[in-house]
């Protein structure tokens, strides 16, 4: 007589559950390894040491990560490799809350995860997740194991051993994309005193806000005020989302070369940066509406920060990476993004616009000042050297065709980009290309310098002809709108 299947009432088949919870969906090992540095975080370390190295055996990378924070107790252990198994299930207050992060990120990446931890000085214990072996029927050992080693008072140590999902063929790129990637995850703490290594070397932290990056003398600043939004949680109070625009000084960095850009994160490092209690969980093109990404956009940042009694508005999955705003989010912030990103585009646009404008008036300055020491005499404030000149736009109220000031030798002479004649005789000669259009162009600057120095000269001989400018400036304009 055939056996009956006897009915079981476990919930998981175990040896099919291992095999399946790999395919978790990590994005990529620092997203997965994200997963402990937040745990050690959580439980206060100060040092998070990670290792990255070769199995002896067969060569796949195992991968250790050690940390001095608050270690387990036995009880505390013999749950932590349990999917479910938390001691802050649900909690919002900091990034931990499903009890799968531990070993659903660790089996992502590996064939065998062992947790060690330690407290109060006492003896450490280790707990292990062995995937083959679970998958030819062993038991997993989740009954902790004494060990010898005392490590410190207190720590945890995790070991990912033969990872066997890694792409990198070299170890050396796989250490360097994860000190890219968890420098700037972990940015905020890193600043804040922790020491992140990766095989003894400091993981540095990297700002996609650019805020803190001083290259050739300049930075990123802050566009407006942060922004902060209020939104309802499920709790029944209200959480804060803060938004904060960066823009990049595009009069000192295009001039910077391309691996320079790149190397900064200029290039390549633009877009909307998210942090969910201080860690980036997202990077990309988020909550900008109907905007699509242009070349422009790289030259601003946005960041945005919540607090996880937020994240079934941001759609937060156990794996914690990426976000799927809810429709209340995405209504109460992405008409203001939107119009932000858009705005702070056509700055960008106009930034370079000005760089190249400046580029072409630097000819026509060099020019007038090579000629001044033949002109009549300047004397102001008891200098009489020769003259300076400086060329720029800006936008003017719209009568004035430009306007001129003589301050330290230098005669800064700035066009209004809202006048008739910029967009009549200036833009049409920045988009002709060739020699001819540059003689023109230098033509009309000098034009301009001439007479504007030619207003200086008399000013201070005390024949102001400040009114001419002024009503020349505005029937020339009236003309111009009629041609
Ligand atoms: N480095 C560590 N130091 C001390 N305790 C830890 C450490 N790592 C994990 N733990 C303990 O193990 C438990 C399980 O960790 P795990 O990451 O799986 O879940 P979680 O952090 O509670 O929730 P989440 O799935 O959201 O990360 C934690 O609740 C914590 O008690
Ligand atoms: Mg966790």
């Amino acid at each position: 007589m055939l056996a009956q299947p006897q009915p079981r009432d476990d919930l998981l088949v175990t040896s099919n559950f291992i095999r399946a919870v790999r395919e978790s969906g990590y994005l990529s090992i620092a997203t997965a390894l994200a997963e402990l540095v937040d745990n050690s975080l959580q439980a206060d370390a100060k040092t998070v040491s990670i290792t990255v190295g070769r199995n002896t055996t067969n060569s796949l990378p195992d991968i250790t990560i050690e940390d001095d924070g608050a270690g387990m107790s036995k009880a505390g252990l013999e749950l932590c490799l349990r999917f479910g198994g938390s001691s802050r299930f649900d909690a919002r207050q900091s990034f931990g809350r499903f009890g799968m992060g531990l070993p659903a990120a660790s089996l992502s990446q590996a064939r065998r995860v062992e947790v060690t931890a330690w407290q109060n000085n006492g003896p450490e214990h280790t707990v292990a997740l062995d995937v083959d072996a679970i998958v030819a029927g062993s038991a997993p050992m989740l009954i902790a194991q004494p060990g010898s080693r005392r490590a410190g008072t207190s720590g945890c140590r995790v070991r990912w051993m033969q990872c066997d999902r890694i792409e990198y063929r070299r170890l050396a790129w796989l250490e360097r994309s994860l000190r890219h990637d968890l420098g700037r995850m972990f940015r905020r703490f890193i600043v804040g005193g922790l020491n992140m290594t990766i095989n003894g070397t400091r993981v540095e932290a990297i700002d996609p806000t650019l805020l803190t990056t001083k290259v050739e003398g300049a930075s990123a600043r802050l566009a407006f005020d942060e922004m902060k939004y209020e939104l309802e949680t499920t709790g029944g109070g209200t959480s804060v989302v803060t938004v904060r625009f960066a823009v990049l000084p595009v009069e000192v960095w295009h001039r910077l070369d391309n691996v320079t850009k790149r190397r900064m994160g200029i290039v390549g490092g633009g877009g909307v940066s998210i942090l969910r209690a201080g860690r980036e969980i997202a990077s990309g093109w988020h909550l900008m509406g109907g905007k699509r990404k242009e070349n422009y956009d790289d030259w601003w940042r946005c960041e945005i920060e919540f607090d996880p009694s937020l994240d079934e508005h941001f759609g937060i999955t156990i794996n914690k990476q990426g976000i799927r705003p809810s429709t209340q989010l995405r209504e109460a912030l992405e008409p203001e993004l939107e119009s932000i990103g858009r705005l702070l585009n056509a700055r960008v646009r106009q930034a370079f616009d000005d760089v190249k404008f400046q580029a072409a008036a630097q000819a026509s300055c060099r020019i007038a000042a090579a000629a001044d020491p033949d002109l009549p005499v300047i004397d102001s404030r008891g200098r009489s050297g020769a003259i300076q000149y400086r060329l720029g736009s800006d936008a003017l109220p719209i009568e004035v065709m430009f306007q001129s000031t003589l301050a330290q030798r230098t005669l800064d002479l700035t066009l209004n980009s809202d006048h008739p004649a910029f967009a009549a005789l200036y833009q049409p000669l920045q988009a002709i290309e060739g020699g001819a259009a540059a003689e023109l162009r230098t033509s009309i600057e000098l034009l301009l310098l001439s007479f504007a120095r030619s207003a200086v000269q008399l000013e201070l001989a005390g024949q102001p002809f400040d009114a001419l400018v002024r009503v020349w400036g505005s029937n020339y304009g009236r003309m111009l709108q009629k041609s």
